[in-house]
């Protein structure tokens, strides 16, 4: 056809232009002309949105359908494909979008586009088999976009609306002619109601089924039978009650059952060993009792079984460790019990998390544990394990996490050599364990190349006698160190300030004496926060569960939300507060709380300008509370009951927000909060008697005499928490 224009001889070069063009076009675009209604929607559709990325390259002088980023067309040049995934596209969806009838794939997901669906897009797109808006910030309540009773279109095979926030029920109507639906993921949004189970009815061809991490409630509804092909079932993070349906044990082909996070009961029954292709299993934080099947061995192709924080009892089946492939196997807190030496996991190649933790499993760790050589983090903290610890676990090389914190294991010297030799070990919890050992404090108890990765070492709660251990120096890589709870007497050792990756520090509870370590102040990553950035911290296989001061409990699952921290509280550290400590800039948390320190609080603590809790309390603290330190913008908690402290309460910024129990036990302080008015002459901060020079010069004098005390408030490890979802909007940025 081409061929047919040569003939035309060209009378001049813009002829000839013109010639080449037409026969450019003619080859290289075999497409049909935009369709112009199509194309108007399309430019009313792009001016609703910008984009940080730059603008579309859709004009009026190109072809839609051949030269439009993400635009596709049918032979009759309509257009048929939208595909503009991450293009950074803001602004709101167009009801233009409705009229391009002939659309069958859609894709706009991970934009930042707002606003509600055009009211009855569905029922307009009567091609659709794509429709991907996942991960935007799209609102409302998507029966607007349907005709009442209307439906998806009967060709729609995908859907993806996850990640928004749209609120309001998922009707089943909406699926009644999905007959070729293969995939609706609704997860991540404020969806509400009951799961619409009966779209199994109407959609047989299902094999993705994602409603997590919505507000969906009620009791799992009959109707999941249907989805005879289904792979992946996911509802987990939602308000859902009652027993697990039977005809869930139909779905032969089903790959992943996940349901965590809802308050399902009764008993996982043996029905669950029919669905022979399952490879993960994730029930956990819901209300199950009973036992774990017997045969569960069945299963043999599970790799993840997580069925932590339920009402589970009896013991852990032997024929699990049948399961081979498994990776993951977390029970944590359940009321499991047994011996769990008399497991074998000799079989169990591919484990790498094993999680017993806060049952009630009796024995020591299992020898046949050993010989899996891809486990890389193990938890049995909370149970009534015994015993001194088998010195086979060092054939576990991968191992970097474990936690045996809250069991009886004996003999600690003997658990720190063989420990200091486990190679990859970056978090060892042993906390609660131990009781009334000696801890073993000379250097060269571990030689220079033990504990080579160790980031995280927790001895809290042991009631250990001794000193601050010397051979702690060795371990480099030391972030987070914890010894409260424990009688070690002594000073602190000013070797600690040669950590150069220590950042959090608990010594609480302790017989330790002399001055505030001057070395602390030394401490790298508590004086600039850059340096504490720039720090190689590992990720938490398993959370860590850390309770300061033994009352509240936090879960961390990263080390890097571990808060910069000093505890010292309850010991017998005596002495000024050296002004030196305020070159600790990244320090969060300061408890010097429960000494004897004497004094005054130094003027420029407030340069400490990310500290969020400030305990002085019950100490001997003289002089007056400097006016500067209202300038901490963070300061959540600040404590300084109980001293001699005098003089006006400072006003504004955070402290409007202490009550008077901050304050109490100081006869001398007045102020508003205390209903004591001060007298005509505030105290100043020039009052106070410790000058920078002169602290530099106690630095001089005593610097090297100082002794340092530390903890890591006990007890890191003991409970598990169950999380609950945070709001839909809440989530939003
Ligand atoms: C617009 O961008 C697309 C893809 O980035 C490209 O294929 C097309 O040629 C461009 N059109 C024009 C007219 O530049
Ligand atoms: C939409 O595009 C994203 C990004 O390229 C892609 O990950 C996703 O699979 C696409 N959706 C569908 C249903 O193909
Ligand atoms: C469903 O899919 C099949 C196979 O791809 C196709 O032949 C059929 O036309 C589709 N049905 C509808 C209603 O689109
Ligand atoms: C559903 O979408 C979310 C992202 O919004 C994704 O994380 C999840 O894996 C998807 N579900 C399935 C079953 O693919
Ligand atoms: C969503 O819209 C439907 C139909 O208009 C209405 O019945 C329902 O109450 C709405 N839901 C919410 C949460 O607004
Ligand atoms: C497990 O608990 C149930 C009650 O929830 C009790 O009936 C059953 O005997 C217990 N089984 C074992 C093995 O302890
Ligand atoms: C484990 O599997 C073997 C062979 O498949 C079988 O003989 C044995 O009974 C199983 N063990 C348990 C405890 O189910
Ligand atoms: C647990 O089992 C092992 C191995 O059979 C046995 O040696 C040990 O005494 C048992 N422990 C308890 C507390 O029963
Ligand atoms: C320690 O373990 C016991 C059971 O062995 C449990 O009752 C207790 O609550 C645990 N302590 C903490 C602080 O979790
Ligand atoms: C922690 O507090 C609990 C009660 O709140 C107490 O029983 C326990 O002994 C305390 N732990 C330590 C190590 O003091
Ligand atoms: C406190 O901060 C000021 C200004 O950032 C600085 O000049 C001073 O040296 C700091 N004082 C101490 C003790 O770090
Ligand atoms: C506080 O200081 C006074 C006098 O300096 C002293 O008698 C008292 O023992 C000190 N109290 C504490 C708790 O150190």
């Amino acid at each position: 056809m081409k061929l047919g224009f040569l003939p035309l001889l060209p009378q001049s070069n813009s002829d000839l232009l013109f010639i080449l063009l037409l026969l450019y076009s003619l080859t290289f675009s075999n497409q049909q002309a935009c369709n112009p209604q199509d194309q108007q929607s399309l430019f009313a559709f792009c001016n609703s949105l910008s984009s940080s990325l730059g603008p579309l390259n859709w004009s009026s002088d190109t072809n839609c359908c051949s030269s439009w980023e993400g635009i596709g067309c049918d032979e009759e040049g309509r257009v048929t494909l939208l595909w503009l995934p991450l293009r950074g596209l803001e602004g709101s969806i167009s009801a233009s979008l409705g009229s391009l009838t002939s659309l069958s794939k859609l894709n706009l997901s991970y934009n930042h586009l707002i606003g509600y669906l055009p009211e009855r897009l569905f029922s307009s797109l009567n091609s659709l088999e794509i429709f991907d808006i996942q991960s935007n910030s799209l609102y409302g309540n998507l029966s607007a976009s349907f005709f009442s009773d209307g439906s998806f279109s009967s060709t729609i095979q995908v859907i993806d609306i996850s990640s928004n926030i749209f609120h309001g029920g998922i009707e089943p109507y909406w699926f009644f002619h999905g007959s070729n639906l293969s995939s609706f993921n609704a997860s991540n949004n404020g969806f509400t109601g009951n799961i619409p189970l009966a779209i199994c009815i109407t959609c047989p061809l299902l094999r993705t089924l994602d409603f997590s991490d919505n507000s969906f409630s009620g009791e799992l509804p009959v109707g999941l039978g249907g989805c005879l092909n289904l792979r992946v079932l996911r509802a987990g993070f939602n308000l859902l009650s009652g027993l697990l349906p039977d005809d869930i044990y139909r779905l032969r082909s089903l790959v992943e059952l996940s349901l965590p996070v809802n308050n399902i009961g009764g008993t996982i029954g043996s029905g669950i060993l029919e669905l022979a292709n399952l490879k993960i299993i994730k029930l956990y934080s819901n209300n199950f009792a009973g036992t774990i099947p017997q045969e569960i061995g069945k299963l043999f192709k599970l790799e993840q079984l997580y069925l932590q924080i339920n009402n589970l009892n009896g013991s852990i089946p032997a024929s699990l460790m049948n399961c081979t492939n498994l990776v993951k196997l977390i029970l944590r807190v359940n009321s499991l019990e047994g011996n769990i030496s008399k497991l074998d996991f000799s079989r169990l190649n591919h484990l790498q998390t094993l999680d017993l933790g806060n049952n009630k499993f009796i024995g020591n760790l299992p020898e046949t544990l050993f010989s899996c050589k891809s486990v890389t983090a193990v938890r049995v903290a909370s149970n009534n394990l015994a015993g001194s610890i088998p010195p086979n676990i060092v054939a576990l090389t991968s191992l970097t996490f474990l936690s045996l914190s809250n069991n009886s294991f004996t003999n600690v010297s003997n658990a720190i050599k063989i420990f200091a030799g486990c190679k990859s070990l970056v978090t060892l919890i042993l906390s609660k364990n131990f009781y009334n050992e000696v801890i073993p404090g000379i250097k060269t108890f571990i030689g220079q190349e033990g504990f080579k990765n160790l980031q995280v070492l927790a001895l809290g709660g042991c009631n250990f006698e001794g000193q601050v251990p010397e051979w702690l120096v060795y371990i480099n890589n030391l972030v987070a160190l914890d010894l409260s709870y424990n009688r070690i007497t002594g000073k602190i050792p000013d070797s600690i300030g040669n950590l150069s990756s220590l950042f959090y520090l608990d010594f609480s509870r302790n017989l330790l004496r002399g001055d505030f370590p001057l070395q602390l102040s030394r401490l790298p990553a508590l004086i600039s926060e850059r340096v504490a950035q720039k720090l190689s911290l590992s990720f938490l296989q398993l959370p860590v569960f850390v309770s300061p001061n033994n009352v509240t409990t936090r879960q961390y699952n990263q080390l890097e939300h571990l808060p910069p921290a000093i505890y010292l509280s309850g010991n017998h550290l005596s002495g000024r507060i050296p002004v030196e400590i305020t070159q600790l800039q990244n320090l969060h948390i300061l408890d010097l709380s429960e000494n004897s320190f004497s004094g005054s609080i130094p003027p420029n603590f407030s340069n400490l300008t990310n500290l969020e809790m400030l305990d002085l309390s019950q100490n001997n603290l003289t002089n007056g509370i400097p006016t500067s330190l209202r300038n901490l913008n963070f300061l959540s908690r600040f404590n300084v009951s109980h001293n001699q402290l005098e003089g006006p309460i400072p006003e504004g910024g955070q402290f409007e927000t202490f009550t008077e129990s901050s304050y109490i036990g100081n006869p001398g302080l007045c102020g508003r909060v205390l209903q004591s008015p001060c007298s005509a002459q505030p105290v100043q901060d020039a009052q106070h008697q410790d000058t920078a020079d002169k602290s530099k010069k106690t630095f001089l004098v005593e610097g090297f005499l100082t002794g340092f005390s530390i903890i890591f408030p006990s007890v890191l490890a003991i409970q598990a928490y169950r999380h609950r979802r945070i709001l839909y909007y809440s989530k939003k940025r």
